[in-house]
């Protein structure tokens, strides 16, 4: 089959990782016959340099054609990039929020997934990790406070900023019904994290989740504090499936998953609307301290392709031969300096496996290879 892809390479270390995984995604249409045809669309800084504006009524428009897109990380250093003097609406992070919301993309997935060969390389004690966990945060995307009214003006003679919080039950259904759905596809529990002590906006979420559960009987579902989930994440874990979760209260527990994973670099994501559509993205950002060096982590790009076969072009099987090809190269002990053991001595051994530490490129050829 053929499919078109469009590709945000974006800023930073965004252009490397991408590479990457075209490269593996090559080797998959090499193997099952397919053809991926990549266009490139402009966001963040690349686009802010090259037009003006970090996202173009052309972008989106491109970005619709497509059968999907992929996109490598935008922004860059938000003290000293000149990108960040300009009006928030002119900054690189504006670009995505668009793309998102233009594109309707209100369900991000976010699996955390701690592979058994990277437990060294896990901050937690070893008696938390135990066998290890495997979770997934389904966070809303185009509501909440990204995208509630705002503004800064003076009150009385003092500077006041106000940001809205506001969620429609409408918006609760929907993502709450695709949290379940993806629940029952796992291992059928949802937690869904609110701050129902304190917020009109979380106490209709958990009406809504309360009446949506109902259509999902075999679904074992809890409500939890989003303060208490933090907590919880780093205590225990092992005890989540599906972590059911709005807007930002989802940015900020993803990057904590990620972390508990070994590394941002391992995290990938899916953003979804109605249709078979998606933008895939590694959680991680930018990383413009590393960029250009060789070192970052393609992974987290590479199995966001994965996400993209999967959800967007229903090719399962292809899919998992790049989460296959992944697990390989672990097991086989190759590694990017992020995710060596936290003793980072490369030629440590881990069960008789010797631990190389390898580049950007390196290990994107070996995953390639493996496919
Ligand atoms: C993410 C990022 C974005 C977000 C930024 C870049 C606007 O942190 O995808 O998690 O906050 O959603
Ligand atoms: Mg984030």
């Amino acid at each position: 089959m053929e499919y078109k892809v469009g590709v945000i390479s974006g800023d930073g270390i965004g252009p490397e990782v991408v590479a990457e995984a075209k490269k593996v995604l090559d080797a998959i249409a090499q193997k099952y016959g397919h053809k991926f045809n990549y266009t490139s669309i402009l966001m963040g800084g690349c686009s802010i340099d090259a037009t003006g504006v970090p996202l173009t009524d052309e972008a989106i428009e491109t970005a619709k054609a497509q059968d999907a897109v992929l996109m490598g990380s935008i922004g860059g250093n938000t003290s000293t990039s000149p990108w960040y003097k300009l009006a928030p609406n002119l900054r690189p992070e504006a670009g995505l929020l668009k793309l998102r919301k233009s594109l309707n993309l209100f369900a991000n997935l976010r699996p955390a997934y701690l592979y058994k060969e990277l437990k060294e390389a896990c901050p937690l004690r070893e008696d938390i990790i135990g066998d290890g966990f495997d979770l997934l945060i389904m966070r809303e995307l185009t509501g909440g406070l990204y995208f509630g009214a705002r503004e800064t003006k003076e009150v009385n003679g003092v500077v006041t900023a106000t940001d809205t919080l506001t969620y429609n039950e409408n918006e609760i259904r929907r993502i709450a019904k695709r949290g379940f759905d993806i629940a029952m596809k796992r291992r059928k529990k949802v937690t869904s994290v609110d701050k129902a002590n304190v917020l009109d906006s979380s106490r209709l979420w958990r009406k809504i989740v309360e009446e949506v559960a109902k259509e999902y009987p075999e679904v074992k579902y809890e409500h939890m504090l989003v303060d208490n989930c933090a907590m919880q994440l780093v205590k225990d874990p092992k005890q989540f499936d599906v972590v059911l979760t709005e807007n930002m209260f989802g940015d900020i527990l993803s990057d904590e998953a990620s972390m508990i994973t070994g590394s941002i670099g391992m995290l990938s994501s899916a953003s979804l609307n109605e249709t078979k559509f998606g933008l895939y993205e590694p959680s991680g950002g930018s990383a413009p301290d590393i960029a250009g060096k060789g070192i970052a982590n393609p992974i987290a790009t590479i199995l966001s392709a994965a996400m993209m076969l999967r959800y967007s072009f229903d090719l399962d099987d292809e899919a998992e031969k790049i989460e296959n090809a992944v697990q390989k190269v672990l097991e086989e002990g190759y590694r990017t300096i992020d995710i060596m053991p936290q003793d980072k001595k490369s030629g440590a051994s881990s069960k008789n496996v010797k631990i190389k530490e390898v580049g950007t490129k390196k290990i994107g050829d070996l995953i390639a290879e493996r496919v």
